[in-house]
Order: structure tokens, then sequence, then C-alpha cells
């Protein structure tokens, strides 16, 4: 089985060129399927559950042309099924946005019920009382998800909770609906405010995507496109994370740093320096670092998404750190990974006490999921010794070339197929 070998103890350090956001791009490309004429879309990152959504749109028929690793073209006037469902489409969670786009395309959608990660139990009564409200008829059969209406209609919709795919599914349905919908309590994420721009720019009239109320009014029909996807987010987090837990001095490129604000300030916290540019910002540690609080929140709070590789940080910080996590139930089962590292961590329900150590030691660990598997990444590279981590298609289900990029910053990992590999790596690496 695959798994990464790493060799812990070197400062990352240079330059690292942030790739798409894979949770803007799953929902762009659902609304390309929208129109009958050609979406060109750039900027996609090349990671598995973008490559899965491709070939679930490329599966019920629509016209797909990978132009290179990082753009597509989608033709939807050749969609012929509007039944969503194979064994890899079931693994990921975003299938749920061909729900938003077949049913406001075609007034009827049938989609395999969604997979994702397991970080809690994840349901989808919101997408459902949205799709509900705008006329639709939801039942739930044979594991599908099955949604019709004779015509989708506007409706006034609040949101029980903050709800980024919510958000995004019902704003794909209402493109296409007749009259105005308002969503009240709408997620705020970047990625929310990218589906807009992209539905805005084939001919969808969205207004106040970023804020907590969104004004659609529909549209008869939504036109081509050529859209780039914005930089992720996450991966940038994960980079920054990676020069303050490493004491490395990494200049993280292709970002906006504005949409990383609450990582900037948490790392300002613990000691870190931050220089911010137009499109880059530069993390550099601090030998010593701080303890500190973070609680996870919808953005602009400090996202959930981030919560594990902020653990590995505050994991080899001086004192006590508290991490609370409010938005997924189940998202500390690494935590048991980090502790066979030497961390010393202790959670109680939603909230992880971490007593920092001076330093942490290789072991083999499983990646849990994939911000989990993210961060015992970090973790291994700031290990002594070896680390091997196991079930690293988490991981490549959301970051592009992750070891090809850390290795160029001076990472010694490689991934490895068998343990006659890792013995060479071990033998290449004293
Ligand atoms: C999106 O998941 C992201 N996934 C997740 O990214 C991210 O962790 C999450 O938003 C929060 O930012 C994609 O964009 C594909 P939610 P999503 O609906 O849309 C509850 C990653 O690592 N809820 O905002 O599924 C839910 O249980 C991942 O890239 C309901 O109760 O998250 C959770 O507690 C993993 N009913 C909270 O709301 C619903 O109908 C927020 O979930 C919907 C959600």
């Amino acid at each position: 089985m695959e798994r990464y070998i790493i060799k812990g103890g070197t400062p990352l350090m240079g330059e690292v060129e942030i790739s798409g956001a894979k949770n803007a791009a799953l929902g762009i490309l659902a609304a390309a399927i929208m129109t009958d004429e050609t979406v060109t879309i750039e900027n996609l990152p090349d990671v598995k559950d973008i490559n899965v959504l491709i070939d679930a749109i490329e599966g019920i028929g629509a016209t797909v042309n990978r132009v290179n690793r990082h753009c597509v073209k989608i033709n939807g006037s050749t969609i012929t099924s509007v039944h969503a469902d194979n064994e890899y489409i079931k693994k990921i969670r975003a299938s749920y946005y061909l729900l938003g786009a077949l049913l406001g395309k075609f007034n009827k959608a049938e989609v395999t019920l969604p997979g994702g990660c397991n970080i809690g139990s994840r349901p989808i009564d919101q997408h459902i009382k949205g799709f509900t409200m705008l006329g639709a008829d939801v039942k739930i059969e044979y594991g599908m998800i099955i949604a019709e209406a004779e015509k989708l209609h506007g409706a006034h919709i609040f949101f029980d909770m903050v709800s980024v795919g919510a958000t995004i599914n019902v704003m794909l349905a209402a493109s296409l609906a007749e009259g105005n919908t308002i969503i009240e309590n709408a997620a705020k994420e970047p990625h929310i405010v990218d589906v807009a721009n992209m539905l805005n720019s084939m001919g969808a009239n969205i207004k106040g995507a970023g804020t907590d109320v969104i004004r659609i009014r529909g549209v008869k029909k939504l036109h081509g496109t050529e859209y780039s996807v914005i930089p992720d987010q996450i991966e940038a987090g994960t980079f920054m994370f990676a020069a303050a837990a490493t004491r490395g001095d990494i200049l993280v490129k292709n970002v906006i740093p504005k949409h990383l604000e609450a990582l900037t300030a948490k790392l300002y916290e613990v000691g870190c320096s931050v220089e911010e540019y137009d499109d880059s910002v530069r993390v550099i540690g601090n030998p010593v670092q701080k303890c500190s609080q973070v609680k996870t929140l919808p953005y602009p709070g400090f996202p959930t998404d981030m919560q594990p590789q902020i653990t590995v940080v505050f994991a080899l910080a001086q004192g006590t750190s508290t991490v609370t996590e409010s938005i997924f139930e189940n998202r500390f089962k690494y935590v048991d990974e980090l502790t066979k590292m030497g961390a010393k961590i202790r959670v109680k329900s939603d909230v992880a006490v971490i007593e920092g150590v001076t330093g942490l030691t290789g072991a083999n660990v499983n990646a849990l999921d994939l911000r989990a598997g993210a961060a015992l990444v970090l973790a291994g590279l700031c290990a002594e010794g070896y680390t091997t981590i196991e079930d690293i298609h988490y991981i490549q289900r959301g970051y592009e070339n992750f070891d090809e990029k850390l290795r160029k910053l001076g990472a010694m990992i490689q991934i490895v197929y068998d343990d006659r590999e890792e013995q060479k790596f071990k033998l290449q690496v004293v």
C-alpha cells in the first residue's frame, strides 16, 4: 500500500505555489453543467476529489475535455441522465452539488448519498430543506437522494445552521428557479463567493455572497464562461503552519492574504513572524513558540479544516493550549496518532487540551481523514527519526503533489509502496 515515509527534523525553507481551491472547484464544476454552452474552468487542483467529480460529470453524459491537468472544458448539452451513482462518487462529499445543479437545470436529480471524510455525522437536512422550499419533492430511497419538481420557484430560506454545502447547493438550484430566493444565515466562506462569482459570470443574478444574506434572482438560462478558481486557503494554511511547526521560513505564493487572516492572527499569537504581500505570505517560525487557544467557527472564524494542523503547532509550543472544535463532533480522532509521536493531548468532548512538548518522535501512524493526514505529515516533519503514514489516499483527496511541494522546501518525504522502498529511502537520507 502507498504510504509516506518521512525523516523529520529539517526546518522547511523556500517558496511554495498554492493550487486552486478544492472546495470552490467542486461547486464550480457542478455549476458548469447548468448551461448547454461550453464552460472553461482554469486553476483546478489536480486532486482525487476533483477528478472523481469530473468523471461523474462525464458519467451523466456531459462532454468533458481535459485541456491539461488544471484546465477542463465542460459542455452540459449532451447530458443524458440525471442519475449520478457509481462506486467513486459515493466516496466524495461534493457529489451532492450535482443535486442542486441537475435540479436547477432539469427539475430532477438522483444522486447517491454523499460520502466524504469521516469527521462526524454529516447530515444533509439543510440541503433538503432548501430544495423543498424551492418547490422540490425530496426523498431518500435505495441509498439515493431523489429530488424532483414540476417547477422550481424562489423562496425565503432561513438555514438552521451555517452550512457551506447547503448554501452552495441552494445557490445552484435557485439560479434557475422562477422568481427571487433569499438565503438567510448563509455561509460566508471564500468558496461561496467564488461559486457565486462563477454563476454570475454564466448569467446568474446572485448578490450578497460573502455575507449572511444571499439574494438570488432566478434567470431562464445560463450561458458559457471562462473562469479561474481562487487559490486554496486551506492548502496555503497548511504550508504556513508547516513553517511554524518546523521553525522554518516559507513564502507561500499565489494566495489571497485576506482569506488567511484567522490563520495569520494565530501565527502572530504563537510568536511567528508573518509578512503579507499582494498575493503571497511569508511565515517565519520562532525557535520558542507560545501556547494559545483556538475555537473553530464558520468563516471568518478559524476554519475547522485547519484544526488538526494548529494542534501540531500547539503540541510543540511552550505551555498549555486548547483547541475547541465547534463544527464537526468527531474531528479529534487523529489525536491518538499524535500521542504515539509523543504529543501530550487530552480530549474531553469538543475540547483538546495540549501540553506543549519540546520534541516529537517518529512513529507508524494512520491518516484518518484529509486534514488529520496533513497534520500528521507536519508532525512527521518535526519529529526525530522516521514516521510512516498509512492511508495517504485521504491526503491525496485534497493536496496536489503534497510530497513534491514539501521536498522542494527541503523536507525528506517520499511515497513508498513496500518495506523495501522504505529501507531504500532510509539508506538514502541518513
Ligand atoms: C464543507 O463541508 C467542506 N467540504 C469541508 O471540507 C469543511 O470542513 C466544511 O464545509 C466546513 O467548513 C466541501 O466543501 C466539499 P457544512 P460541508 O455543511 O459542506 C452541519 C475538507 O477537509 N450540517 O458547512 O459538508 C454539519 O454536520 C472538508 O476539505 C447539518 O447539520 O460542511 C456540520 O456540523 C472536510 N445539516 C456543520 O453543519 C446539513 O444539512 C457545517 O457543515 C448540513 C450541515
